[in-house]
């Protein structure tokens, strides 16, 4: 990634990893719980309190590194009319899993906070896809870069 420093993309990469893994293990508990759904299977109270902390731990770190690629990542991406599809889901996906996440917690109406677990678990478990296609999007634009010109 031009203009970050070296790791920064390893960072990204794990920190994206860490919100959606322990966004995936934390999906029964807030259907069983939230929703009042029967899950074969979830947490124990004990696990459930770790996996919650490393969630809000990772999507600190996502966010704060999105804020990062927001100076030089985008604006460049922009300019080029690179991979913007891709990166502008992204962003809405990330707006949208931040607002529902806080709704979750903090919206009082019983239907809004199921609205938001329902939201948040949906575009969360899309995260993943967008993801891939930015990251193949990518790959595409540096080999259109590479690609010697014929004359
Ligand atoms: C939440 C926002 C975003 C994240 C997390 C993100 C993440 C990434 C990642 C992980 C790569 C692959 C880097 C590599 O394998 O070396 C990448 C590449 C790329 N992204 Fe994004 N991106 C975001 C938003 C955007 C937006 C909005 C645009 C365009 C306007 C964009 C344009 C590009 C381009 C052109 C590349 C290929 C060239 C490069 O690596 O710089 N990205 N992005
Ligand atoms: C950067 C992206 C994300 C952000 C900003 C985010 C934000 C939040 C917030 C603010 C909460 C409320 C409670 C807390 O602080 O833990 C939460 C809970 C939750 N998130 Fe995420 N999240 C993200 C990604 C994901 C992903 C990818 C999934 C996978 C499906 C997911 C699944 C969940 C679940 C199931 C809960 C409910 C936990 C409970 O029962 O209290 N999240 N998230």
């Amino acid at each position: 990634m031009n203009g970050y420093p070296s790791g920064f993309t390893l960072l990204l990469r794990l920190a994206f990893l860490a919100v959606i893994l322990s966004g995936i293990l934390l999906v029964p508990n807030a259907l069983d719980m939230r929703l009042g759904w029967s899950v074969p299977w979830s947490l124990s109270s004990g696990a459930r309190t770790w996996f919650v902390s490393s969630h809000a731990a990772s999507y600190y770190l996502c966010l704060l590194l999105v804020g990062a690629l927001w100076t030089v990542h985008m604006r460049a991406g922009w300019l080029r009319r690179e991979n913007i599809i891709s990166g502008m889901a992204l962003i809405s996906a990330l707006a949208l899993l931040a607002l529902s996440g806080l709704l979750l917690y903090y919206a009082g109406e019983d239907n809004v906070v199921n609205a938001a677990v329902l939201a948040h678990i949906g575009v969360g478990l899309l995260l993943p896809t967008i993801l891939m296609a930015h990251i193949f999007g990518a790959r595409r634009a540096k080999a259109r870069a590479v690609r010697p010109t014929m004359s």
